[in-house]
């Protein structure tokens, strides 16, 4: 009888090749291994004949590239998407796309479950987890190293006795995990936070002290909230990003690291490298602030934490998310216009920014001309609109002059009943 079927998440490295034997082993089940490139900069030549190594029945790889910028990484734009204020959600994003693919694969080979290699500790097995029996309930959901119990030696040793090849290159003591939108680095010296970050974390941008004495300005256009030009050159969605993040790289922009709640409840000390959403937010930002109205901005920025934060814990496919993205999608249809950032030492700023949809009134805003801003209105205006806190001000003399116990005394007529 043919053995059931398991579609495994496969990065080519040592843990996941491993998976493909001890799913064997474990479960009987033939392997298909499947692996996306979402714009990792690891090299993915030689993943398929690993697979085939390790004796997968069948390997699929799919350039998702476009597909994660278009779909994925977009809306984040559109969100100003920033986990707790600082984190770009990179890792976060790549996990509902990945496990989208997994399932697809796995329907289409008949298979009984999915795998992937995740932890129990982190995040992204709550991501695959959810939106896996979110898009197929059928289908059974492995995590190995949920499961396994090894430490890292018995790993090892396990790996040997099952002929799975050992990297001969020093191990990196690193967990690191790349697409277009962020890498993100775990593990190791990292896990104390009262440690610096140690140099060879980095590696998508240039230390601040060695970045170039001379800025780059970079022109973004946007169409609806989202980047179409640089320079005033179109560029397909994962180009374009792509060239922000080389360039925004080079002046350092982008290294975060800070503590982080995750999903499964630790507090855990988080390191990023993010150019081109550093840059791209900052821009995207900027250019809402001038079209947006004052009461549309200050409303969506409650919206866009509500996303990130969302899209984080692993509810990408939960309705509310959906709604979510009608409110923001909605407010993106007149974000269309350029900022010019300005990228030096670490830092992309915004320099200046022009849209059709701009609500700024030169003429209105100008201290030099006399318009029909009347500046007479500003004084009934400021009269009502300060009234409550006058209002508050004088009851709080008032308590002070007079004490609260004279202000209790006050007699309260007492209801007669008869009114
Ligand atoms: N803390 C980040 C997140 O939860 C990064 C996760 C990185 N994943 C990894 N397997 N190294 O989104």
């Amino acid at each position: 009888m043919a053995k059931d079927k398991v579609v495994l998440a496969y990065s080519g490295g040592l843990d996941t090749s491993m998976m493909v034997k001890w799913l064997q082993q474990e479960y009987d089940m033939d392997v298909i291994t499947c692996n996306l490139n979402v714009g990792q900069d690891k090299e993915t030549k030689g993943i398929e004949e690993k697979a085939w190594a390790m004796g997968a029945i069948n390997h699929y790889s799919f350039d998702a590239r476009e597909e994660f910028a278009m779909e994925y990484i977009f809306p984040a734009i559109k969100a100003n998407a920033l986990y707790m204020g600082t984190y770009p959600v990179s890792s976060s994003l790549s996990r509902p796309l990945i496990s989208k693919k997994l399932v697809e694969v796995a329907e289409m080979e008949d298979a009984k479950a999915v795998a992937h290699g995740c932890t129990g500790k982190g995040n992204d097995q709550v991501r695959f987890d959810i939106t896996i029996k979110a898009l197929n309930p059928k289908l059974k959901v492995i995590a190995p190293v949920r499961e396994w119990k090894f430490d890292r030696k018995a790993q090892i040793e396990w790996a040997k006795e099952h002929g799975v090849p050992i990297p001969v290159t020093a191990e990196s003591p690193y967990s690191i995990d790349e697409n277009l939108w962020g890498r993100s680095v775990e593990g190791g010296i990292l896990e104390h936070p009262d440690v610096q970050v140690p140099k060879e974390v980095w590696d998508w941008t240039t230390p601040v002290e060695l970045a170039p004495d001379e800025p780059t300005f970079i022109k973004i256009g946007f169409k609806e909230g989202v980047p179409v030009s640089l320079d005033n050159v179109e560029y397909k969605p994962h180009e374009l990003i792509k060239k922000v993040r080389d360039i925004s790289g080079v002046h350092g922009i982008g290294r975060i690291e800070h503590m982080e709640d995750r999903i499964v409840g630790l507090k855990t000390r988080e390191t990023y490298e993010v150019p081109a959403a550093e840059t791209i937010i900052n821009a995207h930002t900027d250019l809402e602030k001038m079209v947006l109205t004052r009461h549309q901005k200050l409303l969506k920025m409650e919206m866009d934490i509500k996303w990130a934060t969302a899209v984080y814990q692993g509810l990408w496919v939960d309705p509310y998310k959906e709604d979510l993205d009608v409110y923001i999608n909605h407010t993106q249809k007149n974000v269309t216009g350029s900022v010019t950032m300005k990228l030096f030492k670490g830092q992309a700023k915004p320099v200046s920014r022009e849209s059709p949809f701009s609500l700024y009134d030169y003429n209105l805003a100008s201290f030099d001309i006399n318009t029909h801003y009347d500046q007479g209105d500003a004084l009934g205006f400021i009269n009502l609109w300060g009234l409550p806190s006058v209002t508050a001000w004088n009851l709080k003399r008032k308590i002070a002059d007079e004490g609260i116990k004279e202000m209790g005394k006050k007699v309260v007529p007492v209801p007669t009943g008869d009114s």
